[in-house]
C-alpha cells in the first residue's frame, strides 16, 4: 500500500505517487514541522521539541532522495536533514479536504426512536467491567449512537462511580461526585421532584459541559417515570434541512445559561447548536430550565425566537423519541453533548431512586481508542 512508485520535488513541495496510484503533495514547511528526528521530536514521548518560530519562515526542500528504507529530505537554508517513514507519510499526508471529526454528526449514525426496533445498544455489566471487546463495543455505541444501556449493574449505592472508573474519571460538581434523583422536599432542581421533565441536556451552565452522563436505577416501583432519549444531532440536522436560516441563527447566537441556588451561581455563554470548521454539528446545549435572561438586541430576538421555537418543535416530535422503562439494575450511559433525555411524570405512591454522575468524553474516547488499537 505505502510503496512509493515515484516522487519529485521542487523547493516548495514534495509530490509522491504511491504504488496504488494515489498521490499526495507535501509542502516544505509541513514536512519540516513534522520531522520525526531526535532533534525535533522527543524519542520517548514523541512530543515536538521545536516551536514553529524555530523553523526558518523561508524553509525549502533542498534535496530529497529515497534510499529504500526512508525518504531523506535536506532542507534549505539551514541544511537540516530529516528521514521519513513512507508508511507514516502514507497515513498522515495532508488530505485534499479536512476529514470529519469522530465527535461530529458527520462521523456518527443518526437515529430516530423506531430505528432500534426494541434492540437497543446494550451490554451486560459483568462483560463491560471485564474490559476487552464488550467494553470496546459499548463505548463504540456511545460514540456512534450516543448511548448504551448496561444491564445487571449491582444495585449498590455508589456503584455508578465504579462504572465510570471502567472507562474514565468522575467529574465532581456542586451536586457532589454523584447525585440522587428522587422526590425531595424543597428540591433545588425540578429533576428532584416527581414532575415530568422535557427533553434536555444536563448542565449547559457549566464550562465545559460534562460530556458523559450516567443514570443508574436502584429502585422503581412508581407508576410512570419512563425514560425518553432522542438524538439531538438528528434534530439539529432536521432543523438545517427544514430551514437553514433557523439553523444558522442558533449556531451563531450565543446565549446565557445559568443555575443558581444557595451555594452556587453557575454561568456559561454558548450557542444552542455548535458547529465545527466544516459546518458539522458537534455539540447541542438545550435545556429550557437553564436558559438565563436573553440579553439580545430586539432585532436579534425577533429572529431568534422563531428559530428556537422551530428547534423545540422538532424536539417534541414523538417519532424522534425512544421511550422505555429504566428498570432496577439498569444504567444508561450517554453523551450529554448529543443525546437529550426526558422523563415522564411519576406517581407519588411507590419509590423511584436513581443515582446519576458525570464524566467527560475525552477519558471515554481515550479508553475506546486504546481498545480499538488493541491496547
Ligand atoms: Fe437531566
Amino acid at each position: 500500500m505505502s510503496e512509493i512508485a515515484q516522487f519529485r520535488h521542487d523547493c516548495d513541495a514534495l509530490e509522491i505517487t504511491w504504488a496504488d496510484g494515489s498521490a499526495c503533495r507535501l509542502p516544505a514547511l509541513w514536512l519540516r514541522d513534522h520531522c520525526r528526528g531526535p532533534e525535533c521530536r522527543d524519542p520517548v514521548s514523541g512530543q515536538r521539541l521545536v516551536n514553529i518560530t524555530d523553523i526558518p519562515a523561508d524553509v525549502a526542500i533542498g534535496r530529497a532522495e529515497f534510499d529504500g528504507a526512508g525518504l531523506i529530505v535536506e532542507f534549505a537554508p539551514d541544511g537540516h536533514r530529516s528521514q521519513f517513514d513512507p508508511d507514516w507519510i502514507f497515513r498522515n499526508a495532508p488530505p485534499a479536504s479536512a476529514p470529519p471529526g469522530d465527535r461530529s454528526a458527520a462521523g456518527k449514525t443518526l437515529w430516530r426512536g423506531g430505528d432500534f426496533a426494541g434492540a437497543l445498544p446494550r451490554a451486560g455489566y459483568a462483560q463491560f467491567a471485564a474490559g476487552g471487546t464488550a467494553l470496546r463495543d459499548a463505548l463504540a455505541a456511545v460514540r456512534d449512537y450516543g448511548f448504551v444501556l448496561l444491564d445487571d449493574v449491582p444495585r449498590r449505592p455508589g456503584q455508578v462511580l465504579d462504572v465510570i472508573g471502567r472507562f474514565g474519571y468522575v467529574r465532581e460538581t456542586n451536586y457532589g461526585t454523584l447525585f440522587e434523583v428522587r422526590t425531595r422536599v424543597d428540591a433545588n432542581n425540578l429533576a428532584y421532584t416527581n414532575r415530568g421533565l422535557g427533553c434536555h441536556l444536563d448542565n449547559p451552565y457549566r464550562d465545559p459541559v460534562p460530556g458523559v452522563q450516567l443514570l443508574h436505577c436502584l429502585e422503581s416501583t412508581t407508576e410512570g417515570g419512563e425514560s425518553i432519549l432522542q438524538d439531538g444531532f438528528l434534530a439539529a440536522q432536521l432543523l438545517r434541512d427544514e430551514n437553514d436560516a433557523h439553523f444558522r441563527l442558533l449556531a451563531d447566537t450565543w446565549i446565557d445559561f445559568r443555575f443558581v441556588d444557595a451555594d452556587a451561581d453557575l454561568r456559561a455563554r454558548a450557542p444552542l447548536i455548535e458547529i465545527d470548521d466544516r459546518g458539522d454539528i458537534v455539540k447541542i446545549r438545550y435545556n429550557n430550565r437553564s436558559i438565563d435572561t436573553l440579553r439580545l438586541p430586539p432585532v436579534r430576538l425577533a429572529e431568534f425566537y422563531p428559530a428556537y421555537r422551530h428547534f423545540a418543535e422538532i424536539l417534541e416530535r414523538e417519532s424522534l423519541q425512544l421511550e422505555f422503562r429504566l428498570e432496577p439494575g439498569q444504567l444508561l450511559l450517554f453523551d450529554n453533548t448529543r443525546v437529550l433525555h426526558a422523563r415522564r411524570a411519576y406517581s407519588a405512591a411507590g419509590a423511584r431512586h436513581l443515582q446519576g454522575a458525570y464524566s467527560d468524553l475525552d477519558g471515554l474516547y481515550s479508553t475506546l481508542y486504546r481498545l480499538e488499537a488493541g491496547g
